[in-house]
């Protein structure tokens, strides 16, 4: 399996190229030339393709051969960074790969997710600063995904929630719906949601899903998991 990591040196690029070398799989990644440096552990053992991830030059040359693509999107600066990252990802990707996309809960496939007060009053001011510093645009990762969605690629986007660092607790949980029980406790270790990214490659069931994911430990999956439970020994029972 060969992998291409695009956005290899940051936080959850790095935990996934780590995810993909334990696997065995042979892994390229791209990140900015000032970053490369961060990848000095593993670089006897992959690619670096240097560069800005929405150079599409840049990312024909990493995806070339690859099986699989995992997107880090993050919508830097005012030039459609996100946008241009996905749109190269998908006109270069071989045929048939798999193509994974972070991004967080605000992104919504159908419409049909409920955000709380609360949520949306963090997200809409932080858009709004972001945006007035001219540091992230939020609206190009919406824009990112509505392409992706569009696609006909084989695309997943997984929509992280809150995130806190630490060991591994597992393959986290997922819904479609950021308001359904089992997401309530919105915390995810990094470190999971990029096994759940890598994980992603070789699951077909997430092919055209936008899955929400949290920790397979917190207390909303634990208590969702017990009464899913209970709900098929009684099935069985009656
Ligand atoms: N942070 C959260 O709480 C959270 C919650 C839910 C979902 N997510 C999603 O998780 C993914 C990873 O986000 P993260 O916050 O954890 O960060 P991260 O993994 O550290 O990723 C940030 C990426 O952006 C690059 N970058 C940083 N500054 C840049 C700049 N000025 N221009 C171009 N690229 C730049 C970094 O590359 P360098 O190594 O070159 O700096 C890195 O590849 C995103 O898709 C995000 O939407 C995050």
């Amino acid at each position: 399996m060969k992998v291409c990591i695009v956005g290899a040196s940051g936080k959850l690029g790095q935990y996934m190229l780590q995810h993909c070398l334990e696997r065995g799989y042979e892994v390229v990644g791209v990140c900015r030339e000032k970053s490369v440096e961060k990848l000095d552990p593993w670089k006897d053992r992959m690619t670096i393709v240097p560069g800005a991830t929405n150079d599409r030059d840049v990312i024909q040359k990493a995806v070339r051969g690859c099986d699989a693509v995992l997107s880090v999107l993050v919508p830097w600066g005012m030039n459609n960074y996100s946008s241009g990252t996905a749109q190269a990802v998908m006109d270069f990707a071989e045929p048939g790969a798999r193509l994974i996309f972070s991004c967080g809960w605000h992104i919504t496939k159908d419409g049909k997710d409920k955000y709380s007060w609360v949520f949306k009053s963090v997200i809409a001011a932080a858009g709004w600063l972001a945006r007035l510093f001219r540091v992230v645009d939020l609206n190009d990762q919406v824009e990112a995904c509505r392409r992706i969605f569009a696609s006909d690629t084989r695309w997943t986007v997984v929509r992280g929630s809150d995130l806190e660092e630490g060991e591994s607790q597992g393959l986290p949980v997922w819904s479609h719906h950021v308001q359904d029980p089992i997401l309530k406790s919105n915390i995810t270790r990094r470190t999971d949601f990029a096994l759940f990214m890598v994980d992603a490659i070789t699951n077909d069931r997430l092919v055209h899903e936008a899955p929400a994911i949290v920790s397979c430990q917190s207390d909303s999956a634990l208590e969702h998991g017990v009464k899913q439970l209970e709900g098929k020994v009684q099935r069985v029972v009656s």
